[in-house]
């Protein structure tokens, strides 16, 4: 998705801006551009393509200014172009924008401006609008032309605007897209992500919906719609430049794969007691609450939806509530049965994932308890939560989901367990074994990446064939979806995943020789059907890769290769089983030449619809 950076201090902001937007390539992007105050008048430079081209095409040039803004735009109105490319300009070049998100009403917009104003729109975007409409509202300063301008505009958007008369200055509005504040030393800045400016500054304001930031190399000021100054605490950034950088690996999905040790150890420890007791910072459940709800909805999209499936079973299992999982894009449309009875849990990475955000407002409306998973502080989903239970992740770069998938699982893991507990559903000896399991998975999880050659191996056995099918019963249906789409949307393979009893009911049928089947068969109680449902695909030829636990001998004689994890508990066996999942569609992507990080027609975080 789009990226936005802002600087105003002493140094040139063309390189300031350019490393920063730098940081927010992974999120995904399709043209980049920047624009700086300089000697009265703005610059501004944008180029279709990677950011380098765009550095490149600069190289020579002897721009300078110490006041700028810069943007990374993942097309949603109007092609990738050197002219749809932000920032947007003002037809007198005296206003410079960027934008993230969307101008619902930028057609009306653009015809009055055309039939009041004689406007000449250059570009198919929406977001030009805004450069027009700041200018033909400026009268006197920057702030009230954007505070006019954001009382004309529909829709979910963060923009940042500077004025080639008022030096030294930048002009932000939020409404429902990200947006932040950096207090650096003798600089500021604005910025769509907080990896934007972790080299420069650790302590940013979060800016909320309807605000507005006034930005100079002295200070922020944020001001509500009526110019009111609102108080903000600053929030420390914990995050570090390393933690977004990618430290000698190849990529950051390699890189974030093996964080997963120390991420979920993270998320775990702090979440228990000194005497070993689950601690759940962030959400204040009560057993008169529990008692209260009659079902639980989780609701999510892509690898936070998977990440809900192992929900399901867990909490099903252990606290004895009804869940559904839903996929926010069809939670928000359907009308759901959702009351004050209902608690819904959001799964987001970002925080920010425009669905996910408008599922949980609906959920919010019809009156259900809101809990939200999320790894991203401050973002718009933790923000309008009632509880957040946060996955100390840390940055999560490449567009795939890995460390946020496991440090998701495990956040629900602690949810259920500590349900299960108030509730009584649950003995204390299985309590204290579950927590046992959790707490060995790092030390497992790390045995399984020492493997990974094992894997690498089988990746350049198998990486040009062109479907794959991922096959599972009880939670390892869940790990199949999403090692169906991590495959998919790093390698391009098409790939399919099934819970393994239905395929009988079809997708047999696809079955010849030398089709690949990914057949998880982690769970001691399903391992019979799941052994007949190897022998079904064995029996037509079928490439058998299974992931099993170790011991399992049986499964060798059915199997084309065996990929072991660690013994484990049934219930847990999805913090281990995802891993060599994981590590395939790497290295599968790899072998292909793909751009792992950044998948084509990929974002990071999707806040459009
Ligand atoms: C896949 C992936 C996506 C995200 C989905 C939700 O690897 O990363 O499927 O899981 O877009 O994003 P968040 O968790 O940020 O709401």
């Amino acid at each position: 998705m789009c990226g936005i950076v802002g600087y105003t201090g002493h140094e040139n902001a063309r390189d300031i801006i350019i490393d920063g937007l730098k940081k927010l390539e992974y999120r995904g992007y399709d043209s980049a551009g920047i624009a700086m105050q300089s000697k009265g008048e703005l610059i501004v430079r944008k180029q279709k393509g990677k950011i380098a081209n765009l550095e490149k095409t600069i190289a020579d040039e002897h721009l300078y200014g110490t006041t700028g803004i810069g943007h990374t735009r993942w097309a949603t109105h109007g092609v990738p172009s050197d002219l749809n490319a932000h920032p947007h300009v003002s037809g007198d070049g005296s206003i410079a924008i960027v934008h993230n998100g969307i101008v619902e009403n930028y057609v009306e917009l653009r015809r009055q401006l055309t039939e009041e104003y004689g406007v000449v729109f250059r570009t198919d975007t929406d977001s030009e609008v805004i450069a027009h409409l700041v200018s033909v509202l400026h009268k006197g300063k920057l702030e009230d032309a954007v505070l006019e301008a954001v009382k004309r505009m529909k829709g979910a958007y963060a923009f940042a605007a500077i004025s080639k008369d008022e030096p030294g200055k930048i002009v932000a509005f939020r409404k429902d897209a990200p947006l932040i504040a950096g207090l650096g030393r003798g600089c500021n800045f604005i910025a769509s992500d907080i990896p934007a400016l972790l080299k420069y500054l650790n302590k940013i304001y979060l800016i909320e919906n309807d605000e507005l930031v006034i930005c100079t190399p002295e200070q922020i000021q944020i001001l509500d719609q009526q110019k009111n100054p609102v108080k903000r605490e600053v929030l420390q950034v914990t995050w570090s430049l390393e933690d977004a950088e990618k430290e000698g690996y190849e990529h950051f999905m390699l890189k974030e794969i093996h964080e997963q040790p120390k991420a979920i150890r993270e998320t775990l420890t702090r979440r228990l007691d000194e005497n070993g007791r689950i601690r759940l910072d962030g959400i204040s459940l009560t057993l008169e609450d529990l008692e209260h709800f009659n079902k639980i909805y989780i609701v999510a999209c892509g690898t936070a939806y998977h990440a809900g499936l192992v929900g399901k079973y867990i909490i099903e299992k252990m606290a004895r509530i009804p869940v559904e999982v839903d996929v926010a894009s069809e939670f928000r449309y359907r009308d759901p049965f959702v009351d004050d009875r209902t608690l819904f849990i959001a799964i987001s990475q970002s925080g920010e994932t425009l669905d996910t955000l408008a599922a949980l407002r609906e959920a919010k409306r019809k009156g259900a308890r809101v809990l939200s998973v999320v790894n991203v502080v401050g973002s718009s989903v933790a923000r309008e939560s009632d509880d957040v239970f946060y996955t100390w992740a840390g940055p999560e770069i490449a567009v795939a989901s890995t460390k946020a998938y496991t440090t998701q699982l495990i956040c629900l893991y602690l949810i259920a367990l500590y349900m299960a507990d108030l509730r009584g559903t649950i003995s204390q000896s299985y309590y204290q074994e579950v927590l046992a399991e959790l707490q060995a998975i790092p030390d497992k999880v790390s045995t399984i990446i020492s493997r990974a050659g094992e894997i690498e191996e089988l990746a350049k056995y198998l990486y040009n064939r062109d479907q794959v099918f991922f096959i599972g019963r009880g939670i390892d249906s869940a790990v199949a979806y999403e090692g169906s789409l991590k495959l998919k949307e790093v390698s391009y393979i098409n790939s399919f995943a099934i819970a393994a009893g239905e395929l009988k009911h079809g997708t047999i049928a696809l079955m010849e020789p030398e089709t690949i089947v990914i057949a998880l068969a982690t769970q001691d109680f399903l391992f019979d059907k799941m052994y007949s449902n190897i022998v079904e695909v064995k029996a037509r030829m079928a490439h058998v890769v299974s992931i099993a636990k170790e011991g399992d001998e049986k499964i060798r004689e059915e199997s084309t290769e065996v990929i072991y994890i660690p013994r484990c508990a049934d219930e847990v066996t999805p913090l281990l089983s995802v891993i060599p999942l994981q590590l395939f569609a790497y290295y599968v992507a790899r072998e292909r030449g793909e751009d792992i990080d950044k998948p084509r027609n990929l974002a990071k975080s999707v806040t459009v619809e």
